[in-house]
Parts: structure tokens; C-alpha cells; sequence
């Protein structure tokens, strides 16, 4: 069972996370926070499942997770006109909180997969999935919805990309409310930065990102196109070089050609 306290005592952060909702099961975290009915206003509402009977991946996909060992939580960004100006770099943000905050305290090496996945060894161990609701073009409420695989050992079931966990890469359990506190600390400063220097962030992101330079595939909706993986552009976009020009790629999957 998550401890609150021990994961308050560790909680840095002047907004994300004050406000926190700890539920047993939920259809999913990210509905939840998104719907305005359900009466969450607060600006850095985290809400935190150990299970989820309806969880969200990318592309309609569903997030698969075994009940109370993993991290599945969301946040909740609202009124915040220079977050949401480049609410297209929030994932960018939240990877690399995740990857920061892997490293850190685990000592494992980490690789950001465009546009948001953190790998380890080539496995997938944490998904995002941002969703938002505007109102007359712009975003009202914005919701970061993050899935780290952190003590389950066993997988089972078909996967867009070979998921791993924190325990199987390390050997070893680890402290589910250090890391939450964690990656919340790292996160707020992170989109902090994201305001007042953007292309210092992208800049750290790319560090970490191993396909950058090679040849890749990108996959959308049955639509393959292949070519070297040139540059992420100032909105988080892949420049894709293919022949004489550079494709920007708004949605795909990549993988190493
Ligand atoms: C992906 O890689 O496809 C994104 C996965 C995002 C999963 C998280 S788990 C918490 C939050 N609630 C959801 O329903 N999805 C996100």
C-alpha cells in the first residue's frame, strides 16, 4: 500500500502534489482529473491509482499494469497561459522528470524515445499520455497522465514496445513514494524551465535520446515513412531528413530501421 506520509515528507514542490487524491481503483486517472464535473479545480492536482479498470495509452491504446505495485498518477495543469503556449513540450518536461529522476536514485541509465517514452535497456519502463479540454481554441484544463512500470516482475499480454520494470533492471523493489516525490520535485522545476527557456530543455531532452541521428522508421495509422532522425524543431516536432528535405512528424512510433 502507498504511504501518503512518507511520500508528503519527501514532496518539495510549491503546487504539484498539495492537493492529492489516492484512490484504490478508477476507471482512469487521466478521465478523471479531465472531467470538470468530478469538482477537481486545483491547479497541480495529482491523483494517484493502484489500479486502473479503464487505463489510457497513446493512440487509443490501453496502459496494462498489475494493481498496487506500479506508478499510475496524473496531473492536473489548469490556467496556465504560458505552460499551455507550448503545452506540445509538457511530455518533454514529464520524460525527462522520469528519466532525471531514474538515474538519480537508481543509477540506471535511461533513453527518451520521441515523443514520450523512457527506456531502459531498450524496454519500455514509463509512458504519457497528455490530454486537454479547450474551450474557443485554447486549453482550459490539461491533464499529464504518466505510467511507470516500477516493482512488477512479470508481463503478460501483446505490447506495441517490450515493457520492463524498475525491479526487474535493478534486482530489486523499490520505494514507490520516494520516486513519486521525486519526479513531482523534478517536474515542477522542469516546466518552470519550460516557460523562461524552452530550447535549454529540448537541449537536455536530445542528450538523452539515442535514436537522434540514426536511421528510423515512424509508423502512424498504417503510414510508414523512413529517413535519418535529424532534429527535434522548437514545438517538439521530429524533423525526419528523407532524400533533399526534412519532413516534420506531428504523431508516429518510431523505431531504429
Ligand atoms: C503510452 O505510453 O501509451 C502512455 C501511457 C500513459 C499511462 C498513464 S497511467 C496514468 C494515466 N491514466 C491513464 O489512463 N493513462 C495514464
Amino acid at each position: 500500500m502507498f504511504n501518503i506520509e512518507n511520500f508528503d515528507i519527501k514532496l518539495n514542490t510549491e503546487y504539484i502534489g498539495r492537493n492529492f487524491i489516492y484512490t484504490e481503483e478508477i476507471n482512469s486517472t487521466n478521465t478523471f482529473l479531465l472531467a470538470k464535473e468530478n469538482g477537481q479545480n486545483i491547479n497541480g492536482t495529482v491523483m494517484l491509482a493502484e489500479k486502473q479498470t479503464e487505463g489510457k495509452g497513446r493512440k487509443g491504446r490501453n496502459w496494462q499494469s498489475a494493481p498496487e505495485v506500479n506508478l499510475l498518477f496524473s496531473i492536473l495543469l489548469t490556467n496556465d497561459k504560458s505552460l499551455f503556449k507550448n503545452a506540445n513540450l509538457i511530455n518533454f518536461a514529464a520524460s525527462l522528470a522520469v528519466s532525471m529522476s531514474v538515474e538519480n536514485l537508481y543509477q540506471l541509465k535511461t533513453d527518451l524515445k520521441w515523443p514520450n517514452d523512457v527506456l531502459i535497456n531498450g524496454k519500455k519502463i514509463s509512458g504519457i499520455l497528455i490530454e486537454a479540454v479547450s474551450q474557443s481554441g485554447k486549453i482550459e484544463r490539461l491533464v499529464l497522465g504518466i505510467g511507470i512500470n516500477v516493482n512488477q516482475n512479470s508481463f503478460q499480454g501483446s505490447f506495441n514496445y517490450l515493457p520492463t520494470s524498475l525491479r526487474n533492471e535493478l534486482g530489486k523493489m523499490v520505494e514507490r513514494e520516494k520516486l513519486l516525490a521525486d519526479i513531482l520535485n523534478n517536474l515542477e522545476v522542469l516546466l518552470e524551465r519550460l516557460k523562461n527557456d524552452k530550447n535549454n530543455l529540448i537541449e537536455d531532452w536530445k542528450q538523452k535520446c539515442r535514436m537522434l541521428g540514426n536511421r528510423i522508421t515512424i509508423t502512424d495509422n498504417e503510414i510508414e515513412k523512413s529517413g535519418i532522425f535529424y532534429d527535434i524543431d522548437e514545438d517538439g516536432f521530429l524533423l525526419l531528413q528523407m532524400k533533399d528535405e526534412i519532413e516534420k512528424i506531428h504523431f508516429g512510433d518510431v523505431s531504429l530501421y
